[in-house]
């Protein structure tokens, strides 16, 4: 039997990249999400880009922290592991509203990790984030780099990758692999499924894409005055595909015998400034990006890229795709869905 896996947030831009290539690898896939970020229309989507394999795809509209509810469904099925990427990712929000993130974020994963110690299902991939090495003093950032929170979204991460190694020291069958992504951007060269914001995008490409499609005037970059070739912020963006695939491998490591809880990054180890990133977009896209120069984001590094050694070496996992195909791809899914999943008057 083809293994099942529970995928929280599997409704959101990650996640839903991510059941559309455990579907064509036939997993079957169970989704859990409270569309609080998202629409059904992406699970949607996703079943119909799996053309025969969609009907391994299941959807349940639930909250994490709704424990009695994540319970009927570990009752009524044997989950062989659990990725595990429901949670809210605004950085500004998180400052403002840090109790919201705090319980949404820490609460719903301990009520997941209940669950699944209840029922022995002891697997599990986490969606961390290269926000957890701050504003490191030295890139590239390694695993070993110094761990730091910088905002109460960052804390949430350094906390549940505590909770995950607590979890196993007190449980040495757990086997858990932390993912920490760097900067996901493009979208499935279909076109059909991408990342689709609620409100103003607080991150660059998806601010972009709304520029190209004509919802917003100009991109306001953030900063010109920084150590880098033209003065604005080096980030280490990766195909959202490639991302997806990261989970396939991390996957395949769970299988090994004694992994405990190990971290990985994923990106592509490569740094790219902002303003490297619109000329790219100008070109895949044919539209100009007017841009507005102004102060620094208060909060924002300078410099941040990983090194994806060990998950080369561990995870045998390599990016596939470059900036030019990011570009391509996003461009692709922006014109096609200039309003995401959405209609124009439910986007503001
Ligand atoms: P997303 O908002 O598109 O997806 C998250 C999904 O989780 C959404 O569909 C949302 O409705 C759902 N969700 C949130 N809280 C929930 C709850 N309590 N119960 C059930 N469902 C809930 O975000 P994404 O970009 O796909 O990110 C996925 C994960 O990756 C998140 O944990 C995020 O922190 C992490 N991450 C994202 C990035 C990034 O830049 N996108 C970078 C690093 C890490
Ligand atoms: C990238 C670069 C900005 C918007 C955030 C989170 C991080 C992770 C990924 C979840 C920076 C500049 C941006 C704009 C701009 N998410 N920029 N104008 O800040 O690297 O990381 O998303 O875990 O935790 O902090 O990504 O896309 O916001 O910014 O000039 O309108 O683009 O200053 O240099 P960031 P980003």
């Amino acid at each position: 039997m083809a293994p099942t896996i529970l995928v929280t947030g599997g409704a959101g831009y990650i996640g839903s990249h991510t059941v559309l290539q455990l579907l064509l690898r036939d997993f079957r896939v169970v989704v859990v999400d409270n569309l609080y970020n998202s629409s059904e229309t992406s699970v949607q989507r996703v079943k119909e880009l799996a053309t025969q394999s969609g009907r391994n795809l299941s959807f349940h509209k639930l909250d994490l922290r709704d424990g009695p509810a994540l319970e009927k469904l570990f009752l009524s099925t044997r989950f062989d592991a659990v990725i595990h990427f429901a949670g809210l990712k605004a950085v500004g929000e998180s400052v403002q509203k840090p109790l919201l993130y705090f319980d949404n974020n820490i609460n719903g994963t301990i009520s997941l990790l209940k669950v699944m110690a209840n029922h022995g299902c002891k697997k599990l991939v986490f969606s961390s984030s290269a926000t957890v090495y701050g504003w490191p003093e030295k890139v590239p950032c390694t695993e070993e780099s110094p761990l730091v929170a910088t905002s109460p979204y960052g804390r949430t991460k350094l906390v549940i990758e505590e909770m995950c190694r607590d979890q196993y020291c007190a449980d040495p069958e757990w086997k858990i692999i932390l993912l920490r992504y760097f900067n996901p951007v493009g979208a499935h060269p279909s076109g059909y499924i991408g990342e689709d914001p609620h409100g103003i995008p607080n991150n660059l490409m998806p601010f972009v894409q709304q520029v190209a499609v004509g919802r917003r005037s100009a991109l306001t970059v953030y900063g010109t005055d920084y150590s880098t070739n033209d003065g604005t912020g080096v980030r280490d963006y990766i195909h959202v595909v490639d991302l997806a695939d990261g989970h396939i491998a991390a996957l395949h490591k769970l299988d090994e015998s004694s992994i405990g809880c190990r971290e990985y990054n994923l990106g592509t180890g490569k740094g790219t400034s902002v303003l490297e990133m619109v000329k790219a977009f100008e070109k895949a896209s044919g539209k100009k990006i007017p841009l507005v120069m102004s102060g620094r984001r208060p909060g924002d590094a300078e410099m941040v890229y990983a090194a994806i050694e060990k998950a080369a070496r561990e995870l045998k996992w390599k990016p596939k795709y470059g900036i030019e195909e990011m570009c391509r791809d996003q461009w692709n899914w922006a014109s096609k869905n200039p309003y995401g999943y959405g209609s124009p008057r439910n986007n503001h």
